[in-house]
Formats: structure tokens, C-alpha cells, sequence
């Protein structure tokens, strides 16, 4: 049986895993947060003391830093070697460090046969940067979620406070600023709105704005709604 697929790509800060959380809940999907899997290779990148420029190094660590993903009470846990990371992985440092080692073929080809397969055995809204471009180029939905500069970082400060943590805007705007162009310019599989993907900016957007859109788009492409999943936007 075919399964339905939602690829939502975008850069840091656009709101992509709140949105694709609260879609899956909605639609009786399986949420595939693959910037956590790059995080978790970043983790143990970083705990071997290796430095993100040291491409050999990071080949061969490769071998041995082994991710899967778990579900618990529907919520995606990240496993690094046997250890669920899914906490220690949301760091400014895990980011940047998963933003440049992103950057490697063997990091990724490891991680994209993980996401292929997730999305062979389930129906799944899973985002990233190469999603549509790279995972899924079948997925029945693509969506390029974005939102510009200044509200991402306002976001991301907003974030931040709350969970006590004092920072800069302008350091925050200028660190997205960077992970963009990394993100957007690298060789292997950068971020690109891919073809046939429906760019969402969310800019002037609130988060149940964005994804009754989204909802709006599956259906439009087929999505036939489990009867017990529905929800308000059904009706
Ligand atoms: O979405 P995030 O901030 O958790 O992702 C962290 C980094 O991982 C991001 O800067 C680039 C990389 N990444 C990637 O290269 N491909 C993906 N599909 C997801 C993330």
C-alpha cells in the first residue's frame, strides 16, 4: 500500500516542527524530525572532541555513531548508541556543529536510507532542508515553509526567554543568518524550494493559519481522512 507523505522543508526558525507536529496529531500521521537525526551525529561528533572541519575524522566516526528514532506516546525520541539524546541534542552548539557536518556525503547517505524507510513503512509528514528535493521527490505534498529573517529570530529570542535563557537578538539573527547560508549554499543537497513545492511564508501567519493551509493542500492532493483522526478542520 502506497503511503501518503508530506515533506516539509525550510530554514532554522520557520516554525517547521511545531507545524508538522501539530499536523501529525491531526492527521493520525508519524512526525519525522530528520534535523534531529544531524544533531545526534553532531552530538557524538562533538563528544569525540572532533572538529567540524576535519573531514576524515567525521567520515570514520561515522561507523560508529548509530541513530534510530523511537516513538513514545507518539513523540519522536532520538537514540545515539543505545541513549536517548533527544533532550541534549537542542543546543546552540548541536546546531551549528549539525549545520556544518550536515555538509558530508556519508553523514547524510547514512541518515537519508533511515528517512526513506520511515516513510516506505508509514504515512509520514517528516521535515528538513533536502526532504522534497532529495528524501521524498514523490511525496504527495511538498511544502516550502519560511518566514523572513527578523520574525524567525524574534521567535527563536521568544523561545529562548522562556525556557530562562537570556540572549542577544541581533547574535541570534545573525547565528540564523549564517546557518541559512550554510544551509542554502553547501554542495551536497542544499536547501532549495524544490520543484512542485507550494511556498508557505508564515511570516504574517499564526500557527493554526498555517496548518489548515497545509491540511487544505493534502486534501486537495487526495488525502482521505481517517475517520477517527478527525478533527475540526474537517468539518
Ligand atoms: O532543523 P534543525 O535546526 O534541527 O537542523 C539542524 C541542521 O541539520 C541544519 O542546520 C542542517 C541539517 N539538516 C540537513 O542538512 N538536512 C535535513 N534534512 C535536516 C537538517
Amino acid at each position: 500500500m502506497q503511503h501518503f507523505n508530506i515533506a516539509i522543508d525550510g530554514p532554522a526558525g520557520a516554525g517547521k516542527s511545531t507545524i508538522a507536529k501539530a499536523i501529525a496529531s491531526r492527521l493520525g500521521f508519524i512526525y519525522v524530525d530528520t534535523g534531529a537525526m544531524y544533531r545526534a551525529m553532531a552530538l557524538y561528533f562533538l563528544r569525540e572532541g572532533i572538529q567540524a572541519s576535519d573531514e576524515a575524522r567525521i567520515i570514520a566516526a561515522c561507523e560508529k555513531a548509530r541513530v534510530t528514532i523511537r516513538y513514545q506516546d507518539g513523540i519522536q525520541k532520538v537514540i545515539l548508541n543505545d541513549e536517548d539524546v533527544s533532550g541534549l541534542i537542542r543546543t546552540e552548539e548541536v546546531g551549528d556543529m549539525a549545520s556544518i557536518t550536515s555538509g558530508y556525503v556519508p553523514v547524510r547517505e547514512k541518515l537519508v536510507e533511515l528517512q526513506k524507510q520511515l516513510a516506505r513503512d508509514a504515512d509520514v509528514i517528516m521535515d528538513g532542508r533536502d526532504i522534497a528535493s532529495c528524501v521524498l521527490p514523490d511525496a504527495q505534498v511538498k511544502i516550502y515553509l519560511t518566514a523572513s529573517v527578523q520574525v524567525r529570530a524574534k521567535r527563536r529570542y521568544d523561545e529562548l526567554r522562556a525556557r530562562g535563557e537570556g540572549w542577544d537578538l541581533a547574535k541570534i539573527k545573525k547565528d540564523i543568518q549564517e546557518r541559512d547560508y550554510r544551509d542554502m549554499h553547501r554542495e551536497h543537497s542544499p536547501l532549495i524550494q524544490a520543484e512542485g513545492a507550494v511556498l508557505v511564508d508564515t511570516s504574517d501567519m499564526d500557527i493554526e493559519q498555517v496548518i489548515s493551509r497545509i491540511v487544505t493542500i493534502a486534501k486537495e492532493r487526495g488525502l482521505v481522512p481517517k475517520a477517527e483522526e478527525e478533527g475540526p478542520d474537517w468539518k
